[in-house]
């Protein structure tokens, strides 16, 4: 199974959309894939029709659910989902109090049954407990960005982040995927960003772009992935590229995954 963050602080880079709409890719190949919304948001699990109601995130974080008792089955063929639960916000403020605050979710994730080929944690836009949380408990992030100079500025202080998490709390983890997402591409500052972006991470950019497509907006307020809300859609189309792009890298060795992770 592999273990990837959807990870970036700024807002509204393509995290949540990332996550739906590569696990509704992934899964249309066979895949099985697992979403745990780790973001008191919750978008991820609006995206999938849910309300954050019942046990989700926020009693897996804790200890006080096993995840077979907070994951819902096939929100999309393919797809199962921890959603973020009503208490997720309060996780952050509370789990100060904790002694190994920061492993909570790795330590959970330990008794998952590793019935999945990827597990995708879609983070919020803070780097607070929540997503280092999520860092120390998978092997690998993937960055939405979107093509624009602002937005490259968020990323010196993620890197960062990284490698603190992967100093400290997670030696395993890497930057396997940053991913160009609302390219616009009549736009030459686009391209500019996108060059700026592949001179810096090389390897690490996903050659795939995501491009601008409102099908990509409405799918959430249907509760579908975009593959199933429009599949012959612009973004349906470029998530599917990007899926191949996943699943090459377990072929040229670029990915990182294990049979099952050990608790701390
Ligand atoms: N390729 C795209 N084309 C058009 N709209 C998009 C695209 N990707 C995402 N969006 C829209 O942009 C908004 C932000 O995207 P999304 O929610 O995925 O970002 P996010 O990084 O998860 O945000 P947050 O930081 O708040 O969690 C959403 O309304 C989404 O529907
Ligand atoms: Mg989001």
């Amino acid at each position: 199974m592999r273990t990837i963050a959807l990870a970036n602080q700024k807002g509204g880079t393509g995290k949540t959309t990332t996550a739906a709409s590569l696990a509704g890719a992934l899964a249309e190949t066979g895949r099985r894939v697992l979403l745990v919304d780790l973001d008191p948001q919750s978008h991820l699990t609006a995206h999938f029709g849910r309300n954050p109601t019942g046990p989700g995130a926020y009693e897996l974080i804790t200890g006080a659910a096993a995840p077979a008792d907070v994951i819902q089955p096939a929100v999309a063929p393919g797809v199962d989902l921890v959603a973020a639960g009503l208490q997720l916000a309060a996780a952050e403020v509370e789990l100060v109090q904790e002694v190994g605050r920061e492993l909570m979710l790795r330590r959970a994730l330990a008794r998952l049954d590793d019935n999945y080929d990827y597990l995708f944690v879609d983070c919020s836009p803070s780097l607070g407990l929540l997503t280092v949380n999520a860092l120390a408990a998978v092997r690998e992030v993937f960055i939405p960005v979107q093509a624009e100079w602002l937005a490259l500025r968020a990323l010196g202080q993620l890197v960062e982040t990284v490698e603190v998490v992967r100093e400290r709390l997670n030696p395993e983890l890497e930057i396997t995927g940053v991913i160009a997402c609302m390219y616009k591409t009549r736009r030459v500052l686009c391209a500019q960003v996108l060059e700026a972006l592949r001179e810096h991470f090389g390897r690490q950019l996903f050659k795939t772009v995501i491009r601008e497509n409102i099908r990509l907006a409405e799918a959430p307020s249907h509760g579908l992935p975009i593959t199933i809300y429009d599949p012959g859609s612009r973004g349906a189309e470029d998530y599917r590229r990007l899926a191949r792009e996943v699943i090459a890298q377990e072929q040229d060795g670029s990915a990182r995954s294990k049979k099952r992770r050990q608790g701390p």
